[in-house]
């Protein structure tokens, strides 16, 4: 390359202003993109104005450079695309993606393919095009556009889910646009016959493809990021290379979707990536691809305005009014579909309901952008198309997209207002009015106290100013007065919500802290994201459930249970169980700190009445998460005492690390002593990050001893019968013995109690007892439901050991006919 600083000249003064538009659109009151097209169209138009450049100087090179710029829809797809899909998509809240996937979906895919359909007949009827050119036409404008969206309703700040939606469809619609467009380039081109059966294969496999190329990149990237600690910089970096490459690998290498790829690729790092990364370097990442996304985004839309007045030259009155039958028919398509087509869904319960007021903006809000520009170049730069073709789809596309960019960007926020989408909620705007009376109330009192302090001189202004707080404050306080129509379901509802939010970030903060696994630091984070899903769905009742869920037993457990009944194998089970230790542990401490610390300012918000109830129901929780916790440490004191040892030194490492960074800070040492101090206490640190196992204490000689008329035989019995009985763990609640059944087996309690449900008044048996006899020896169903205290050790006898051992232990047998004699006896008098 002859004259490497043109380029760069160009680039830079192009990004200068294009940055610079920024300010200029706010004062305006335009969108940013809006005006980015504008200057981009005016220097497109004075480079090709501009004759020879030769002695202009810096101004003339600067042209030069820019007519060097014609951007090509490969630099589009290949060098913007991934950037800007990806920072759209690494903000997405995955969850609420999910809920809303159905309509997603269903306005990605079906929604697409009508407007397609429609546009495509429409304009091959009026022109007398082919149809399949028509079709293309169709697929390339048809795509909404997530970077022109994803900008207009950030800028605009939008209802959550209406954003969600708009956003969800339009990232996915890009896949679904471009496939079709492939398929029917390819018939364009080749002549080929019109596949659909083939074209929906293809289409699946590219989809899904690029769906899993992107999820399988992404968490290899985890795996990677997760041994990277303390490496901002690092772990950064290679977020961009994630970008790119999941997007290269994809589109060119695997052949499969790029867009989906790159897309799922931020999602997993949005979800999963969050407790790889420490969330200090998240906060930079995210600032870092805010950075980045908002230089691709003022950069695409002033490369695409620029390419823009060349193509547009070529609108003759012909192409006028096919372009005015495009608006009018992709936008009545896009109405059919969203007015008419979307509420089938919702009939068939795929769909969420969508108010009429988000439809609407949902219909005026699909912009178009540099997704069909990038398509329409495709076409114009593909020598299977002739001329007419490739000008015909260049300008057709071109004027569709600058007129959602002008028309529709330019006044989506008017229709917000009209239809009210801009103002808050009721219960939103309650939360607000009281947390500005209660923030102005604060702040009054401090004024005054400063302006007491001014007052010496010149007093009046000082009065002024606080005059103006007391006013403000009394306007507010009778504000709240208006609001009192606000429920107190409501306003419990609103105190949990704030509660469970804040619990969440105090997950993460024992997280930051290195106090929690990544891994458990998921799995409570998904329970505080349960519990406020219950609280939105359900409300308080909901709250309640995701309760029950914490000390309830997950699958996860339930599963290891069962392995370890059926093989044996303890190891899984041990390793759940300590886990729960871990949650418990951690859910105390942090439901304590809500209810002594957060819930005073909480209570302030919603008011007393509303702060006792909430009082009320995190005792609950916090009661049944110490139950829960006490019955496992009755069980394993030994296990838990060794936890806490272990939270306790990490506690110590974290005050030390606080301290080193005051002395470093303080200048008391140098950073070469503070580095090497660093060193030592992250080895003591990593020390403490495995965990000790959890010793399930299930060796059956062990247990044997523990049953005393077992534990009295002789050493060598003892070895033999140990062979028999298999040791299983029971958990709390279990109902090990079922009413009715046919039983096989029967029980020694090594450890722990149950409670044997019998009439008229159920009986505990403890350490040293047995059960599930009477339907060996008397050869009948289960005659009650036995069910665990606690956590108990028990040991198994089945039928085929049982006769062997009673014969060979005549006491044994004595005893246990005796007691299984009185049970009979007590049964038939009930
Ligand atoms: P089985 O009938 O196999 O299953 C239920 C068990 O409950 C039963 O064996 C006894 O072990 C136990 N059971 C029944 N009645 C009593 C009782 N009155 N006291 C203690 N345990 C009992």
């Amino acid at each position: 390359m002859e004259h490497i600083y043109l380029p760069v000249l160009g680039l830079m003064v192009l990004l200068a202003i294009a940055v610079l538009m920024l300010p200029v659109a706010n004062r305006l009151n335009l969108p940013h993109t809006v005006a980015l097209a504008v200057v981009g169209g005016l220097l497109g138009s004075l480079a090709m104005v501009v004759g020879d450049t030769h002695d202009m100087g810096i101004v003339g090179d600067f042209i030069e450079a820019l007519r060097g710029f014609a951007i090509t829809s490969d630099v589009i797809i290949f060098v913007f695309i991934p950037a800007l899909v990806f920072e759209s998509a690494l903000q997405i809240d995955v969850r609420r993606l999910m809920e809303e996937m159905p309509s997603i979906l269903f306005l990605a895919i079906i929604g697409l393919l009508v407007s397609t359909a429609a546009i495509g007949y429409a304009i091959s009827w009026a022109s007398g095009w082919d149809i399949v050119v028509c079709l293309l036409l169709g697929a390339i404008v048809s795509a909404t556009d997530p970077v022109a969206v994803v900008a207009i309703f950030k800028e605009l700040g939008a209802p959550k889910r209406l954003a969600m939606l708009i956003e969800g469809e339009s990232l996915f619609n890009d896949a679904t646009a471009i496939v079709l467009f492939t398929i029917l380039v390819a018939m364009v081109a080749g002549g080929a016959e019109v596949d659909l059966a083939g074209g929906a294969m293809d289409f699946v496999r590219v989809f899904v493809g690029g769906v899993i190329v992107g999820y399988i990149i992404a968490r290899l990237f985890c795996l990677v990021i997760a041994r990277l600690r303390r490496m901002p910089l690092v772990e950064i970096t290679l977020t961009i290379n994630l970008a790119f490459l999941s997007f290269i690998i994809a589109e060119h290498y695997l052949e499969v979707s790029g867009v989906m790829s790159v897309m799922t690729a931020a999602l997993v790092l949005g979800s999963y990536g969050r407790t790889a990364i420490s969330p200090q370097t998240w906060h930079s990442l995210a600032e870092t691809w805010e950075q980045i996304g908002f230089w691709f985004n003022s950069l695409i839309f002033v490369l695409v305005g620029m390419a823009m007045p060349a193509i547009l030259l070529g609108i003759g009155w012909r192409e006028l009014w096919l372009i005015v039958l495009l608006i009018v028919v992709a936008f009545a398509a896009r109405a059919v579909i969203i007015y008419g087509l979307l509420p089938l869904m919702q009939l068939i319960g795929l769909a969420e309901k969508v108010s009429t007021a988000f439809k609407t903006v949902m219909v005026w809000g699909g912009l178009r952008g540099a997704v069909s520009l990038a398509l329409a170049l495709a076409v114009m730069e593909n020598d299977a198309f002739d001329a007419e073709t490739r000008t015909f789809i260049g300008v057709m596309v071109t004027s569709f997209v600058l007129f959602t960019l002008f028309v529709n960007a330019t006044t989506i926020g008017l229709v917000m207002r009209v239809l009210g989408l801009d103002k808050l909620s009721p219960t939103d705007m309650a939360v607000r009015n009281r947390a500005l009376a209660l923030s102005l109330a604060k702040i009054s009192e401090r004024v005054r106290s400063a302006a007491e302090v001014e007052r010496e001189g010149d007093s009046d202004y000082a009065s002024e100013v606080v005059d103006g707080y007391v006013e403000r404050l009394r306007r507010a306080q009778s504000n709240l007065e208006v609001m009192r129509d606000i429920s107190d379901e409501d306003w419990t509802r609103i105190g949990l919500t704030t509660l469970s939010n804040q619990e969440r970030l105090l997950y993460i903060d024992r997280f930051t802290d290195g106090y929690v696994s990544p891994e458990l630091t998921r799995v409570l984070l998904a329970s505080a994201d349960d519990t406020l899903d219950g609280l939105k769905q359900i409300g308080v009742e909901g709250y309640r459930a995701a309760t029950k869920r914490i000390t309830g037993f997950p699958f996860t457990l339930r599963l290891a249970l069962g392995l370890q009944r059926r093989f044996g194998w303890s190891r899984p089970l041990a390793n759940r169980l300590a886990d729960r230790f871990e949650i418990l542990m951690v859910t105390r401490t942090v439901f304590k700190e809500l209810l002594e610390e957060r819930l005073p300012t909480v209570a302030s918000l919603v008011g007393k009445d509303t702060a006792a109830r909430l009082e009320a129901l995190l005792d609950e929780r916090l009661t049944a998460i110490e139950q829960a916790l006490d019955v496992l440490r009755l069980q394993y004191p030994d296990y838990a005492r060794t936890l806490s040892a272990r939270h306790l030194g990490r506690v110590g490492v974290r005050l030390e690390d606080a301290d080193h960074s005051r002395m470093l800070g303080e200048a008391i040492i140098s950073k070469e002593v503070y580095a090497d101090l660093d060193r030592e206490l992250q080895a003591r640190a990593f020390e403490l990050e495995r965990r000790p196992p959890l010793d399930l204490e299930l060796e059956p000689e062990k247990l044997v001893a523990k049953v005393p008329f077992l534990a009295d035989l002789s050493a060598e019995r003892i070895a033999e019968i140990a062979g028999m009985l298999k040791p299983r763990l029971a958990i709390p609640g279990e109902k090990v013995v079922t009413k009715g059944e046919v039983g096989d087996v029967m029980y020694f309690i090594s450890t722990g109690a149950v409670e044997v449900a019998i009439e008229p008044a159920p009986v505990r048996l403890g350490s040293g007892d047995f059960f599930g006899e009477i339907s060996l020896i008397a050869h009948r169903p289960r005659s009650a439901d036995v069910v665990a205290l606690g956590y108990c050790q028990l040991l198994a006898l089945h039928t085929r050991d049982f006769s062997r051992m009673l014969q060979a232990n005549p006491e044994l047998r004595d005893t246990i006919n005796k007691v299984a004699e009185e049970r009979l006896a007590a049964l038939d008098k009930a």
